[in-house]
Protein backbone atom coordinates (compact mmCIF):
# COMPACT_ATOMS: atom_id res chain seq x y z
CA UNK A 1 0.00 0.00 0.00
CA UNK A 2 1.42 3.62 -0.83
CA UNK A 3 0.95 5.45 2.07
CA UNK A 4 1.67 8.70 1.06
CA UNK A 5 -1.25 8.67 -1.88
CA UNK A 6 -3.77 7.59 0.94
CA UNK A 7 -2.62 10.48 2.91
CA UNK A 8 -2.99 12.74 0.33
CA UNK A 9 -6.01 11.57 -1.01
CA UNK A 10 -8.13 10.90 2.40
CA UNK A 11 -6.19 12.70 4.77
CA UNK A 12 -8.19 15.75 6.50
CA UNK A 13 -5.09 17.16 8.39
CA UNK A 14 -5.48 21.09 8.17
CA UNK A 15 -9.23 21.22 7.43
CA UNK A 16 -12.13 22.61 9.58
CA UNK A 17 -15.36 20.55 9.48
CA UNK A 18 -18.72 21.72 10.74
CA UNK A 19 -21.42 19.19 11.21
CA UNK A 20 -24.96 19.81 12.40
CA UNK A 21 -26.59 16.97 14.08
CA UNK A 22 -23.75 15.89 15.87
CA UNK A 23 -25.45 15.65 19.48
CA UNK A 24 -25.40 11.70 18.46
CA UNK A 25 -26.19 8.89 15.95
CA UNK A 26 -24.73 9.08 12.57
CA UNK A 27 -24.14 13.06 12.92
CA UNK A 28 -21.86 11.91 15.87
CA UNK A 29 -20.08 8.99 13.99
CA UNK A 30 -18.96 11.26 10.83
CA UNK A 31 -18.27 14.45 13.24
CA UNK A 32 -15.57 11.52 15.54
CA UNK A 33 -14.58 10.02 12.13
CA UNK A 34 -13.71 13.53 10.31
CA UNK A 35 -11.54 14.08 13.29
CA UNK A 36 -10.14 10.60 12.70
CA UNK A 37 -9.22 11.71 9.66
CA UNK A 38 -7.54 14.54 10.64
CA UNK A 39 -9.94 17.61 10.73
CA UNK A 40 -10.04 19.75 13.15
CA UNK A 41 -13.91 19.28 14.33
CA UNK A 42 -16.77 21.12 15.31
CA UNK A 43 -20.64 19.68 15.37
CA UNK A 44 -23.63 21.38 16.95
CA UNK A 45 -27.23 20.46 18.12
CA UNK A 46 -30.01 21.74 19.87
CA UNK A 47 -28.80 19.58 23.24
CA UNK A 48 -27.09 21.47 25.77
CA UNK A 49 -24.18 18.73 24.97
CA UNK A 50 -23.40 15.79 23.24
CA UNK A 51 -24.71 12.18 24.17
CA UNK A 52 -21.60 10.61 22.16
CA UNK A 53 -18.84 12.72 21.59
CA UNK A 54 -15.09 11.84 20.77
CA UNK A 55 -12.38 13.78 19.17
CA UNK A 56 -14.57 16.62 18.51
CA UNK A 57 -15.69 20.28 19.71
CA UNK A 58 -19.41 20.35 20.64
CA UNK A 59 -21.60 23.98 20.75
CA UNK A 60 -25.43 23.54 20.69
CA UNK A 61 -27.02 25.33 17.86
CA UNK A 62 -30.36 25.27 16.51
CA UNK A 63 -30.04 25.04 12.75
CA UNK A 64 -33.25 26.48 11.88
CA UNK A 65 -32.50 29.94 14.02
CA UNK A 66 -29.80 31.60 10.76
CA UNK A 67 -28.65 33.76 13.25
CA UNK A 68 -27.30 31.58 16.05
CA UNK A 69 -25.85 29.21 13.08
CA UNK A 70 -24.02 32.36 11.62
CA UNK A 71 -23.10 33.05 14.46
CA UNK A 72 -21.50 29.94 15.15
CA UNK A 73 -19.59 29.95 11.79
CA UNK A 74 -18.31 33.34 12.97
CA UNK A 75 -16.71 31.87 15.55
CA UNK A 76 -15.41 28.61 13.96
CA UNK A 77 -13.42 31.50 11.54
CA UNK A 78 -11.94 33.45 14.03
CA UNK A 79 -10.84 30.49 16.10
CA UNK A 80 -9.98 28.13 13.60
CA UNK A 81 -9.84 30.91 10.63
CA UNK A 82 -11.58 28.37 8.04
CA UNK A 83 -14.60 26.25 6.95
CA UNK A 84 -13.55 23.72 4.70
CA UNK A 85 -16.32 21.00 5.13
CA UNK A 86 -20.09 21.28 5.99
CA UNK A 87 -22.18 18.09 6.94
CA UNK A 88 -25.77 18.87 7.26
CA UNK A 89 -26.95 15.94 9.42
CA UNK A 90 -29.56 17.12 11.32
CA UNK A 91 -32.53 15.94 10.81
CA UNK A 92 -36.28 14.97 12.45
CA UNK A 93 -38.78 12.05 11.75
CA UNK A 94 -42.29 13.12 12.60
CA UNK A 95 -44.92 10.44 11.43
CA UNK A 96 -48.35 11.03 10.71
CA UNK A 97 -49.68 8.18 12.70
CA UNK A 98 -47.83 9.26 15.83
CA UNK A 99 -49.70 12.78 15.55
CA UNK A 100 -52.76 15.01 14.67
CA UNK A 101 -50.71 17.98 13.88
CA UNK A 102 -50.06 16.52 10.38
CA UNK A 103 -49.97 19.95 8.89
CA UNK A 104 -48.08 21.63 11.08
CA UNK A 105 -45.48 18.68 11.48
CA UNK A 106 -44.77 18.48 7.90
CA UNK A 107 -44.16 22.07 8.23
CA UNK A 108 -41.96 21.46 11.12
CA UNK A 109 -39.77 18.75 8.78
CA UNK A 110 -39.50 20.54 5.90
CA UNK A 111 -37.83 23.67 8.34
CA UNK A 112 -35.32 20.95 9.69
CA UNK A 113 -34.59 18.90 7.19
CA UNK A 114 -34.60 21.03 3.66
CA UNK A 115 -34.92 24.71 4.64
CA UNK A 116 -32.33 24.94 7.56
CA UNK A 117 -29.71 22.99 4.87
CA UNK A 118 -29.98 25.27 2.46
CA UNK A 119 -29.65 28.68 4.75
CA UNK A 120 -26.84 26.60 6.58
CA UNK A 121 -25.02 25.60 3.03
CA UNK A 122 -25.10 29.26 1.99
CA UNK A 123 -23.73 30.46 5.32
CA UNK A 124 -20.89 28.49 5.49
CA UNK A 125 -20.39 28.65 1.36
CA UNK A 126 -19.74 32.40 1.99
CA UNK A 127 -17.06 31.48 4.02
CA UNK A 128 -15.90 28.81 1.53
CA UNK A 129 -15.83 30.58 -1.67
CA UNK A 130 -13.22 33.11 -0.45
CA UNK A 131 -11.09 29.85 0.04
CA UNK A 132 -12.01 28.93 -3.42
CA UNK A 133 -12.61 25.44 -2.02
CA UNK A 134 -15.29 23.29 -0.02
CA UNK A 135 -17.07 20.37 0.04
CA UNK A 136 -20.59 20.11 1.38
CA UNK A 137 -22.36 17.28 2.41
CA UNK A 138 -26.51 16.79 2.95
CA UNK A 139 -27.12 13.59 4.29
CA UNK A 140 -30.55 12.27 2.61
CA UNK A 141 -32.34 9.02 2.78
CA UNK A 142 -33.34 6.25 0.60
CA UNK A 143 -36.41 8.36 1.12
CA UNK A 144 -34.77 10.56 -1.19
CA UNK A 145 -35.66 8.44 -4.34
CA UNK A 146 -38.29 6.38 -2.64
CA UNK A 147 -42.00 6.61 -1.54
CA UNK A 148 -42.06 5.14 2.57
CA UNK A 149 -45.88 4.98 4.09
CA UNK A 150 -47.18 6.83 6.64
CA UNK A 151 -44.38 9.67 6.42
CA UNK A 152 -44.66 11.83 3.00
CA UNK A 153 -43.08 14.89 5.12
CA UNK A 154 -39.97 13.21 5.65
CA UNK A 155 -39.55 11.99 2.26
CA UNK A 156 -40.77 15.44 0.70
CA UNK A 157 -37.70 16.56 3.06
CA UNK A 158 -35.29 13.99 1.96
CA UNK A 159 -36.13 13.89 -2.22
CA UNK A 160 -35.95 18.15 -1.58
CA UNK A 161 -32.84 17.99 0.07
CA UNK A 162 -31.40 15.69 -3.06
CA UNK A 163 -32.26 17.81 -5.73
CA UNK A 164 -31.50 21.27 -3.24
CA UNK A 165 -27.77 19.30 -3.07
CA UNK A 166 -27.75 19.11 -6.91
CA UNK A 167 -28.47 23.07 -7.54
CA UNK A 168 -25.81 23.86 -5.07
CA UNK A 169 -23.75 22.17 -6.98
CA UNK A 170 -24.40 23.86 -9.75
CA UNK A 171 -23.87 27.09 -8.85
CA UNK A 172 -21.44 27.11 -6.49
CA UNK A 173 -19.00 24.91 -8.74
CA UNK A 174 -17.33 27.96 -10.04
CA UNK A 175 -16.53 28.79 -6.47
CA UNK A 176 -14.35 25.35 -6.09
CA UNK A 177 -17.21 24.52 -3.82
CA UNK A 178 -18.50 20.74 -4.23
CA UNK A 179 -21.71 19.65 -3.20
CA UNK A 180 -23.04 16.16 -2.84
CA UNK A 181 -25.33 13.86 -0.67
CA UNK A 182 -25.28 10.92 1.57
CA UNK A 183 -28.19 8.60 1.85
CA UNK A 184 -28.53 6.18 4.42
CA UNK A 185 -30.70 3.18 4.23
CA UNK A 186 -31.64 1.97 7.52
CA UNK A 187 -28.95 2.76 10.36
CA UNK A 188 -29.77 1.91 14.08
CA UNK A 189 -29.72 5.13 15.95
CA UNK A 190 -32.50 6.94 18.30
CA UNK A 191 -34.35 7.61 15.03
CA UNK A 192 -35.31 4.18 14.44
CA UNK A 193 -34.83 2.35 17.69
CA UNK A 194 -38.42 1.60 17.75
CA UNK A 195 -38.35 0.11 14.54
CA UNK A 196 -35.29 -1.86 15.07
CA UNK A 197 -36.62 -3.17 18.53
CA UNK A 198 -39.88 -4.42 16.67
CA UNK A 199 -39.11 -7.74 15.12
CA UNK A 200 -41.07 -8.13 12.68
CA UNK A 201 -39.90 -4.69 11.57
CA UNK A 202 -36.42 -5.34 12.23
CA UNK A 203 -36.36 -8.68 9.66
CA UNK A 204 -37.94 -6.41 7.23
CA UNK A 205 -35.43 -3.92 7.00
CA UNK A 206 -32.63 -6.25 7.15
CA UNK A 207 -34.21 -8.09 3.93
CA UNK A 208 -34.66 -5.36 1.99
CA UNK A 209 -30.81 -5.07 1.46
CA UNK A 210 -28.54 -6.81 -0.31
CA UNK A 211 -26.13 -7.42 2.74
CA UNK A 212 -28.96 -8.86 4.97
CA UNK A 213 -28.28 -6.48 8.11
CA UNK A 214 -29.32 -2.93 9.29
CA UNK A 215 -26.65 -0.10 9.00
CA UNK A 216 -23.96 1.36 12.05
CA UNK A 217 -23.35 5.06 12.42
CA UNK A 218 -20.09 3.79 11.84
CA UNK A 219 -21.01 2.51 8.49
CA UNK A 220 -21.22 6.15 7.00
CA UNK A 221 -17.85 7.32 7.92
CA UNK A 222 -16.00 6.17 5.05
CA UNK A 223 -18.28 7.46 2.58
CA UNK A 224 -17.92 10.83 4.80
CA UNK A 225 -14.51 10.99 4.63
CA UNK A 226 -14.17 10.74 0.65
CA UNK A 227 -16.90 12.91 0.17
CA UNK A 228 -15.40 15.57 2.43
CA UNK A 229 -11.72 14.28 1.03
CA UNK A 230 -9.53 15.27 -1.70
CA UNK A 231 -10.12 11.81 -2.67
CA UNK A 232 -13.43 12.77 -4.17
CA UNK A 233 -11.79 16.17 -5.81
CA UNK A 234 -13.94 15.95 -9.14
CA UNK A 235 -17.47 14.84 -7.28
CA UNK A 236 -20.04 16.89 -7.06
CA UNK A 237 -24.00 16.90 -7.74
CA UNK A 238 -23.83 13.02 -6.75
CA UNK A 239 -25.96 10.98 -4.35
CA UNK A 240 -23.80 8.26 -2.29
CA UNK A 241 -26.16 5.38 -1.31
CA UNK A 242 -25.04 3.51 1.89
CA UNK A 243 -27.72 1.66 2.20
CA UNK A 244 -26.51 -2.11 1.71
CA UNK A 245 -27.94 -2.17 -1.47
CA UNK A 246 -31.25 -1.29 -0.84
CA UNK A 247 -32.09 1.17 -3.73
CA UNK A 248 -29.97 -1.31 -5.95
CA UNK A 249 -32.32 -4.16 -5.26
CA UNK A 250 -34.91 -5.49 -7.71
CA UNK A 251 -36.27 -9.14 -6.10
N1 LIG B 1 -31.15 6.39 11.19
C1 LIG B 1 -31.52 6.15 9.95
O1 LIG B 1 -31.91 5.02 9.59
C2 LIG B 1 -31.45 7.22 8.92
C3 LIG B 1 -31.70 6.85 7.58
C4 LIG B 1 -31.63 7.81 6.59
C5 LIG B 1 -31.30 9.11 6.92
N2 LIG B 1 -31.07 9.45 8.22
C6 LIG B 1 -30.73 10.85 8.48
O2 LIG B 1 -29.51 10.90 9.19
C7 LIG B 1 -29.49 12.09 9.98
C8 LIG B 1 -29.12 11.72 11.40
O3 LIG B 1 -30.17 10.93 11.93
P1 LIG B 1 -29.97 9.85 13.09
O4 LIG B 1 -30.50 8.58 12.59
O5 LIG B 1 -28.60 9.93 13.62
O6 LIG B 1 -31.06 10.38 14.12
P2 LIG B 1 -30.94 10.99 15.61
O7 LIG B 1 -30.16 10.08 16.45
O8 LIG B 1 -32.33 11.34 15.97
O9 LIG B 1 -30.07 12.31 15.40
C9 LIG B 1 -30.62 13.47 14.82
C10 LIG B 1 -29.65 14.59 15.06
O10 LIG B 1 -30.20 15.79 14.51
C11 LIG B 1 -30.13 16.80 15.49
N3 LIG B 1 -31.16 17.81 15.28
C12 LIG B 1 -32.49 17.64 15.12
N4 LIG B 1 -33.10 18.83 14.96
C13 LIG B 1 -32.12 19.76 15.01
C14 LIG B 1 -32.10 21.17 14.92
N5 LIG B 1 -33.23 21.89 14.73
N6 LIG B 1 -30.92 21.82 15.04
C15 LIG B 1 -29.77 21.13 15.25
N7 LIG B 1 -29.72 19.80 15.33
C16 LIG B 1 -30.89 19.12 15.21
C17 LIG B 1 -30.28 16.06 16.81
O11 LIG B 1 -29.74 16.79 17.89
P3 LIG B 1 -30.62 17.54 19.02
O12 LIG B 1 -31.78 16.67 19.34
O13 LIG B 1 -29.60 17.71 20.09
O14 LIG B 1 -31.01 18.82 18.36
C18 LIG B 1 -29.41 14.84 16.54
O15 LIG B 1 -28.05 15.16 16.76
C19 LIG B 1 -30.86 12.72 9.84
O16 LIG B 1 -30.81 13.73 8.86
C20 LIG B 1 -31.72 11.58 9.35
O17 LIG B 1 -32.84 12.02 8.64
C21 LIG B 1 -31.15 8.55 9.21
Amino acid sequence: MNENLIEKLFSLKGRVALVSGASRGIGAAIATGLAGAGATVVGCGRSASASEKAGFAYRPCDVTDSTGFRMLCDGLIQEHGRIDVYVHAAGITLPDADSSAREENFDRTIEVNLSAAYRSSLAVAETMRHQKRGSIIHVTSIGSVLGFPGNPAYVASKGGLRMLTKALALDLGPKGIRVNSLAPGYVRTAMTEKSFQDPERNRERAARTMLGRWGEPGDLVGAAIFLASDASAYVTGQDLFVDGGWTAKGL
